[in-house]
């Protein structure tokens, strides 16, 4: 498929979705959103790819934000359509995804941009970045998962802080929150999450993605994330990645997983 908003880089194993709208600094409108879902699924279902990282283009933004010149006239029904149909499309979808998503916050991530990067699987940014979740500045709140993603990364206070005041913190100090794994010079950034995301690759896919699957289910009301860690812990044990790992260590050689 060909995209208008975005492009797709592969190299090996790992591919890099680059938002591409830096003129209106990557905010994400409806399009964007639709081509990013088609574009994660399409990634997630190519079964060489086994680490997707997300970034935007430029030098100045991640994202910048739901496009707010689509939703500034919407209907109170319209809003919540809109914050629903991004959920689903985009944000719990990335959260969700078996194919790990490293965040590369190259700049601004506010509002829906912090949101894309916190259901990213987890984030790197680079010196000049800063966050915020800016909604109520606007007379509206975080309707992209803000609320519930900031305070389980950040603790229940800070992002009370982050929200209510509308302020962006820079890099230094969303690292200090654990918003962030690591910081690092603009031009380094995507070098040094390929090298992360190819320690991943080294790993097997299958039992990643049962990790995600668990991990996710903690922050699950609905569901006991002991218990899926259980089921998924016994799944492991059917698979050929763990017959190869478990082989390969016991044989003193490296694994190569075949990823089913
Ligand atoms: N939605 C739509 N357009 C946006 C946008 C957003 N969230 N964020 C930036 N843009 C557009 C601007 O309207 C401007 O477009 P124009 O050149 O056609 O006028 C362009 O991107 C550049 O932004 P600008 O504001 O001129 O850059 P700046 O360097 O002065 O400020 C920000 C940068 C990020 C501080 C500022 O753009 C901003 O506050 N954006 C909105 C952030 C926000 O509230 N996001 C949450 C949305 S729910």
């Amino acid at each position: 498929m060909t995209y208008e908003n975005i492009y797709i880089e592969e190299e090996g194993a790992i591919a890099t979705i680059t938002i591409d709208r830096p003129k209106k600094l990557n905010a994400l409108n409806k399009a964007t959103i639709e081509e990013l879902h088609q574009a994660f699924k399409e990634l997630d279902e190519d079964k060489e790819i086994k680490v997707i990282i997300i970034t935007g283009s430029g030098e100045k933004a991640f994202v910048a934000g739901a496009d707010i010149s689509e939703f500034a006239h919407f209907s109170v029904e319209q809003g919540g359509l809109l914050a629903a149909k991004g959920q689903e499309l985009l944000f719990d979808f990335v959260a969700h995804l078996s194919t790990p998503v490293i965040g590369a916050i190259n700049g601004f991530a506010l509002g829906g941009g912090l949101e894309l990067a916190m259901s990213c699987h987890f984030r790197v940014a680079s010196e000049n970045a800063k966050m915020g979740l800016p909604e109520v500045s606007l007379g509206v709140i975080p309707g992209y998962g803000g609320t519930q993603r900031l305070p389980q990364l950040v603790g229940k206070g800070v992002a009370m802080e982050m929200i209510m005041t509308a302020s962006m913190v820079d890099a230094q100090k969303a690292l200090q929150h654990g918003l962030v794994n690591y910081v690092l010079p603009q031009e380094e950034l995507l070098a040094f999450c390929r090298k992360l995301a190819q320690k991943i690759t080294n790993n097997s896919s299958v039992a990643i993605t049962q990790a995600i699957n668990a991990v996710n289910a903690g922050y699950n009301p609905k569901a006991d994330g002991y218990a899926v860690e259980i089921d998924a812990f016994g799944r492991c044990f059917g698979t050929d990645d763990f017959k190869e790992g478990t082989a390969a260590f016991l044989e003193k050689r490296k694994a190569d997983f075949p990823g089913s």
